[in-house]
Order: structure tokens, then C-alpha cells, then sequence
């Protein structure tokens, strides 16, 4: 995890975590799209909704599927680190056009779950549905002239969904403040990037700046940890799983702590959230819950997690632990977890949110 992270201020090479972010964002996808509900329902019609920090995409793609079921808006995607825009843009692209898809009664076997309540026919998406009828009418008769013509399902969906605009800014948020980068928010998302700022409270300062009067401000900080090993694996000592996770609390710490210019934020995220100026601050958690056995999605995310922190942790763990870690995922072993049936996703994702006056 050292190496080119020129970047960002946490010596993390996050182009080479693309595919554990992926994966992550695969598992989190139903979460992803209950989040994306519950806040995008809070919005005025067509919001402006910034992913700061947007890695991978999943909730870039959950807000900009969202947005077009609810008759548009804007998401701007924020990230330090250009391949991860590069890959991030292309998942909120293909969830709009999923949600295109899904508006004309197409389905995609291989699309995420991303069905959520809060979806049902306002008068909008009524409007929208009779011009998508018109233009069908029309577009059939001009599909048996025009060879290039998209077709009567392509203006059928384009109609039917709302428009989505999907921008994407390169920035270190840490060294600009966020007005400075984007047009006014009606929603600004930073997921586990915050605590990747030296100054975090600087850092919400900044992200604060953005938002439009009565603009929310939510972060997805502090959740408790995702397990996914029994207790007993039947090799080495039981427990590896709580050791492997105070390790990585350790390596967290000098994380923090070796960031140059790091500011300590000794206090809960909810009194960071009211320092900033925001008010009605709460949260919220939703639990991500995958039951062994595992689908290749859940297998691949467990692997990616034990992997992540058993190399973050590396030098906190006993030599025994490393060893046995090493077996667990040498998919040569006989004990590679790859092969068990008894692993599985169970975590949170804690949202924690607050609006400017
Ligand atoms: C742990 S990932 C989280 C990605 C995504 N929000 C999620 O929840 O899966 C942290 C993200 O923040 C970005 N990041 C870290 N420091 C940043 C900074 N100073 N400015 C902008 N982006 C930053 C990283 O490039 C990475 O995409």
C-alpha cells in the first residue's frame, strides 16, 4: 500500500485498490441503493448531489440511479485520483442506463439489486411517461425511414428517465475547499474519505462549503467492522479474525498519525458534524448482511478484505498469525478460504448527516 500515492495524503496507491473497491461496492450495492433512497427523498427535483471522494463509483451509481428514476439531476463525482474517476464515471453511466432500461420493462440478469421503496409514479414521472408514449409514436414511424435512427426503445427510455448529468472534478479536497470545485449541492456524500484528510474537521469544513442553503452534508464514518470468518478456523489459534482487526486499528492509527500536517479529531462524529455549523445532525446504519455460503460476489469480497487487512496489519500480527494467514489465501492451500462454506458479509454502513442553515 506504499508507493505512488503522490495523490492523496495517506500513502495509499488507490489505483491499485480498484478491484477491492469494486468488490466492496458488489456486496454494498443493496445497502448502496437504500441509502441513495432514503437521502435522494430528503431533495429538492433535481438535485445536485456530490460524490467527494467517490472511489469505485458504487454509491455514485446508486445516486445517479436514483436521480433518473425520480426525474433527474446532477451528480458530480470528486475523487484526487484519476482512475478511479475513470472507473467510477463508467458505473454511473451504466446505472443510469439501467434504470433507462428498467423504466421500459427491460431486465438485466446480471444488473446489481437495486430495487428500493420509495420508487413509486409521481405526477412527474407520469408527464414523463405520456411524452415517452408520444415520442415512441413517433419514433416507430421514423425507425422504418432513418436506418440510423436509435430506435423506438432507445427514445422510449432516454424519455422515460429522467436526465442525468454525470461531471467528474479531479481535486485534492484536503488542499481547496469544496465551493471552489463544484456548483452548489443540494446533497454532498464523502464515504470513509474523510478520515483520510489530515484534518478531518478542516476537511468537513471545506466540504460544507459546497452546499446550497438547507443542503445536507453525509458521511459514512465510523461504522463498526464487517466480519466474515467462524471464530475457529480450525487452523492455529481461534479468534484470528478479532486479532486481524486490532491490527488493522493499529495500522489505522499510524495512518493518521503519519500524514503530515495531521490534526487529531478527539471527538465523535456527530460533534464534528455540529462544530461545522450544521444542524438537525443524526445518523443512521444499515446493515449489510450476505449469510454463508457465500456467492462468488461475497467470496471475492471476503478474500479482498482478509487480504487488505492482513497486509495492512502485517507487522502488528505474530508470525504465526502471518503464516497462517498466508495459507488462507494461497488458493494452492487446502485451508485457502476460498474454498469454505461457512464465510460471510456481515457489517454497517453508518451515515452520519446533518443540514446547513
Ligand atoms: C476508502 S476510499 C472510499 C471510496 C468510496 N467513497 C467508497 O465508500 O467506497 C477513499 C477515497 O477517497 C479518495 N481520497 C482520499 N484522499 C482524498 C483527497 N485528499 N482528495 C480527494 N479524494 C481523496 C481516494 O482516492 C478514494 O477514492
Amino acid at each position: 500500500m506504499t508507493g505512488m500515492a503522490a495523490h492523496t495524503h495517506d500513502d495509499i496507491d488507490w489505483a491499485e485498490r480498484i478491484p477491492a473497491l469494486r468488490s466492496a461496492d458488489r456486496v454494498h450495492a443493496r445497502t448502496h441503493a437504500e441509502i441513495a433512497a432514503r437521502l435522494v427523498s430528503h431533495l429538492a427535483d433535481h438535485p445536485v448531489v456530490v460524490d467527494a471522494g467517490s472511489g469505485a463509483g458504487g454509491m455514485s451509481a446508486a445516486f445517479a440511479a436514483e436521480l433518473a428514476r425520480r426525474g433527474g439531476g446532477t451528480i458530480v463525482l470528486v475523487d484526487a485520483v484519476p482512475e478511479l474517476l475513470d472507473v467510477a464515471e463508467t458505473a454511473a453511466k451504466a446505472a443510469v442506463e439501467r434504470a433507462q432500461s428498467d423504466r421500459t420493462g427491460r431486465t438485466d440478469p446480471d444488473a446489481p439489486a437495486t430495487e428500493t421503496a420509495g420508487t413509486g409514479s409521481t405526477g412527474q414521472q407520469q408527464i414523463a411517461l405520456e411524452q415517452a408514449r408520444a415520442e415512441l409514436a413517433g419514433a416507430a414511424t421514423a425507425a422504418t425511414v432513418g436506418r440510423g435512427h436509435p430506435g423506438a426503445e432507445a427514445v422510449a427510455s432516454a424519455a422515460l428517465a429522467g436526465q442525468v448529468s454525470i461531471e467528474r472534478v479531479r481535486a485534492d479536497v484536503a488542499s481547496a475547499e469544496l465551493a471552489q470545485l463544484v456548483q452548489p449541492a443540494d446533497l454532498v456524500w464523502a464515504a470513509s474519505m474523510v478520515h483520510h484528510l489530515p484534518d478531518q474537521q478542516a476537511g468537513i469544513a471545506g466540504l460544507v462549503t459546497a452546499l446550497k442553503p438547507h443542503g445536507m452534508l453525509a458521511l459514512v464514518e465510523g461504522s463498526p467492522p464487517t466480519y466474515c470468518l467462524p471464530w475457529d478456523l480450525g487452523i492455529g489459534e481461534p479468534g484470528l479474525e478479532r486479532r486481524l482487526l486490532a491490527a488493522g486499528d493499529r495500522w489505522f492509527q499510524r495512518m493518521r498519525a503519519d500524514m503530515p500536517g495531521s490534526v487529531r479529531m478527539p471527538y465523535g462524529w456527530n460533534t464534528a458534524l455540529a462544530k461545522a455549523g450544521l444542524e438537525r445532525v443524526g445518523s443512521f446504519s444499515r446493515l449489510v448482511d450476505l449469510p454463508a455460503p457465500s456467492d462468488e460476489a461475497a467470496r471475492n469480497y471476503v478474500l479482498e478484505h482478509i487480504a487488505w487487512l492482513a497486509s495492512a496489519g502485517d507487522e502488528f500480527v505474530t508470525q504465526e498469525d502471518r503464516d497462517i494467514l498466508r495459507r488462507l489465501l494461497d488458493p494452492e492451500d487446502r485451508e485457502y478460504l476460498g474454498n469454505r462454506e461457512d464465510i460471510y458479509v456481515l457489517g454497517t454502513q453508518t451515515v452520519h448527516f446533518g443540514w446547513r442553515r
